[in-house]
C-alpha cells in the first residue's frame, strides 16, 4: 500500500540536452486543422496574436489560431470582441463578475473567432465555473487585466466545486492568451490545518483538503494557451486532462516554494504537446506527466524553485500505464530537489524503449 517513490534512469524515456540547438524538428507539432475556416468573420484579429514584446526568446512565436482568410469578403463584423464590461463585469477587484462572463462567454461561442475579453486595468473576481463547448472554432479567451477566484476556502461559494476553479471542457481550437494576470489568490489554502504541516505544532491533521486547481482543460482539443501571468494556484496551477493538440508558449507560472501541491502544469491522458519558452516556479513538481500521454516536447522552459520534471506516479494499484515520446531540450532546471524523474509505484515492471 506504501507509496514508493522510486527515483529511475534519468535517460531512460527523455533526452535532456542542456545547451542551445536551433531548428529543432517536432517543435510546431500543433496543427490547426485547415478546413473550418470558410465563411468565418471579420478581419484577421489582432488580439490574438502571440506576445510580439519578447524577442528574447528562443524560438519564433508558433502560430495561434486566427484567421487565415482576413479579407475574406462576404461577411464584415469585424473582430467579435465580447467586452465583459459589456455584460456587467465591473472589475474593481471586489465586485463578483461571475454572471456577466458566463453571459460573454455564451455568446461568443456561437460566433466563429470570437474574442471574450478581460481588458487591461481592472481586476475581476469569478466564482468555479466551466466554460463548456462545443463552440465555433477559433475561439480567444484573452485576459489583459487580472481574473481571480475568491480569496480562501471561507469565502468560497459553499455550492461551489473545491477541486477547480476555470474549467475549459469540450472545446475544439481554443486559445487562452492576453498579457494579463490570473491571480490564484492560494495563500489561505495553502495553510489549512488538513496541508502537510500546516496543522498545530507543525502536525498535519486528517480531513478532506481539497483545493481547487486553478485552471483545468477537458476533453479538448487544438488548444493554445500563452502569454499569461498565473500566479499563486491554491493547488495544481493548470491541468490537462483528456486532450489532443495543445500549445503552450510564454507563460510565467509562480508560486512560493513552499506552496504545497502547487504543480506548475500537469497532463494526463493527453496527447500532441509542446510546452515552448515558459518560466515556472512553485512548490512542487514543474511540469509532471501522468499516464496516458505521448507525444510530448518540452523547449525553452525554466524551472526553478520546483521539485523538477516528473514522469508519473505510474502504475498505481499494478496498472497499465503508458507515457512515450516525451522530448526535454534546452530546459533549465535550477533550486530543485529533482531534475527529471520517474516516479513509479512498489512492484512495477518498467519496460524502457530508447
Ligand atoms: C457573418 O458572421 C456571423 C458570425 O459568424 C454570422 O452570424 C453571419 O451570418 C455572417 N454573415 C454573412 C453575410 O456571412
Ligand atoms: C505544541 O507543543 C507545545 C510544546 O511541546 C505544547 O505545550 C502544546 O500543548 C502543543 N500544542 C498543541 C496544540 O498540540
Ligand atoms: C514524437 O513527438 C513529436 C512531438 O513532440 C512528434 O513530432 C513526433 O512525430 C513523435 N514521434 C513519434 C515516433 O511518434
Amino acid at each position: 500500500m506504501d507509496l514508493v517513490h522510486t527515483l529511475l534512469a534519468i535517460w531512460i524515456i527523455a533526452s535532456l540536452v542542456f545547451q542551445n540547438s536551433s531548428n529543432v524538428e517536432g517543435r510546431y507539432h500543433y496543427h490547426r486543422p485547415k478546413s473550418s475556416n470558410r465563411g468565418s468573420s471579420g478581419s484577421k484579429s489582432p488580439v490574438s496574436s502571440p506576445d510580439p514584446q519578447d524577442p528574447s526568446s528562443p524560438t519564433s512565436p508558433p502560430s495561434v489560431p486566427s484567421d487565415p482568410y482576413p479579407n475574406d469578403p462576404g461577411n464584415s463584423s469585424k473582430n467579435c470582441v465580447f467586452d465583459v464590461r459589456s455584460y456587467g463585469a465591473v472589475g474593481d477587484g471586489s465586485n463578483d463578475d461571475t454572471e456577466a462572463f458566463r453571459q460573454a462567454w455564451k455568446e461568443a461561442c456561437a460566433v466563429e473567432s470570437a474574442v471574450i475579453l478581460a481588458p487591461e486595468d481592472h481586476s475581476f473576481i469569478i466564482t468555479s465555473t466551466i466554460f463548456s463547448g462545443p463552440c465555433k472554432p477559433g475561439l480567444v479567451f484573452q485576459v489583459d487585466g487580472v481574473l481571480m477566484p475568491p480569496e480562501g476556502p471561507d469565502s468560497w461559494p459553499k455550492a461551489d466545486s473545491r477541486k477547480q476553479w476555470l474549467v475549459f471542457y469540450r472545446l475544439d481550437q481554443m486559445t487562452f492568451t492576453g498579457k494579463g494576470t490570473i491571480e490564484g489568490n492560494g495563500q489561505k489554502w495553502w495553510e489549512l490545518p488538513c496541508k502537510p504541516h500546516r496543522g498545530p505544532n507543525g502536525s498535519t491533521l486528517s480531513g478532506p483538503c481539497d483545493s481547487p486547481a486553478l485552471i483545468r482543460f477537458f476533453m479538448s482539443t487544438n488548444l493554445v494557451v500563452s502569454g499569461l501571468r498565473i500566479l499563486n494556484s491554491p493547488q495544481f496551477h493548470m491541468k490537462f486532462d483528456g486532450c489532443e493538440g495543445v500549445l503552450i508558449d510564454k507563460l510565467s507560472i509562480s508560486s512560493p516554494k513552499l506552496s504545497p501541491n502547487t504543480d506548475g502544469i500537469h497532463i494526463e491522458n493527453t496527447k500532441a504537446v509542446g510546452i515552448y519558452n515558459s518560466m515556472i516556479s512553485n512548490g512542487d513538481d514543474c511540469i509532471s506527466i501522468g499516464p496516458g500521454c505521448s507525444n510530448v516536447a518540452i523547449e525553452g522552459v525554466t524551472c526553478g524553485p520546483s521539485h523538477g520534471i516528473s514522469i508519473g506516479s505510474l502504475g498505481v494499484h499494478n496498472s497499465q500505464a503508458c507515457v512515450s515520446n516525451i522530448t526535454v531540450r534546452n530546459a533549465v532546471i535550477k533550486e530543485s530537489d529533482n531534475g527529471l524523474r520517474i516516479k513509479t509505484w512498489q512492484v512495477t515492471q518498467l519496460l524502457a524503449q530508447t
